[in-house]
């Protein structure tokens, strides 16, 4: 099996789009799987804001999905097995690709049938910290007619893409605008931000 790392750099670097198919074990998707539906149950997802921290807006013409920060102060065997990979891949990253990444930031998503996340960008007006995107889905045994498409918006050709089970899409957050289709099952994910301080 090729190398994700090195898979989703390639593919970054020839589309502006990186993507790897199994970027996360099966086994480990299971697990945050489980973990987020487990919140979820608990009721510990919250509506999901655009903006940061001086102006949050929830605004659910735009996206309406609910979300959880993962924090290593939680010290919860799941989300460090998850950045434990992330470690590992930023790591790669700055190395060969000289980009500095100092840190980053990753919350579960669940999106419920019939949500969406309208076109934006993943870069705030008032910082310019976040510089790379990266969703790994959770989703075994997606169907096309389920919908809930990431699709990128670029010039030549916008590219749509279903978020099966261990995909991973990594793109820069201020260069590319993007938007979750309409859902039509549940559709789940680990999302976010590799940042330069
Ligand atoms: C986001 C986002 C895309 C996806 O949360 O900013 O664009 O496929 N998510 O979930
Ligand atoms: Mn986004």
């Amino acid at each position: 099996m090729e190398n994700p790392f090195e898979t989703i750099i390639a593919s970054y670097i020839k589309d502006k789009v990186g993507i790897s198919e199994d970027f996360l074990s099966d086994a480990l998707c299971e697990k945050l799987k489980q973990h987020l539906l487990g919140l979820n149950a608990e009721d510990r997802m919250r509506a999901a804001a655009i903006g940061n921290d001086g102006k949050r807006v929830f605004n659910d013409l735009v996206r309406t999905d609910t979300i959880y920060w993962l924090d290593k102060a939680h010290n919860n065997d799941f989300e460090n097995e998850f950045f434990d990979t992330m470690d590992a891949f930023v790591a790669y990253l700055n190395e060969s690709c000289f980009t500095n990444i100092k840190s980053y930031e990753f919350h579960y998503s669940l999106y419920e049938k019939g949500s969406f996340y309208r076109p934006h960008y993943d870069q705030f007006e008032d910082s310019s910290k976040r510089q790379f995107s990266m969703i790994s889905y959770l989703n075994a045994n997606w169907q096309t007619q389920d919908g809930g498409e990431l699709l990128i918006h670029q010039k030549s050709n916008n590219q749509s893409i279903s978020p099966t089970q261990g995909k991973t899409v990594f793109f820069k957050s201020d260069e590319l605008e993007h938007e979750v289709l309409l859902t039509n099952a549940r559709r789940m994910s680990v999302t976010g931000w590799l940042k330069r301080d």
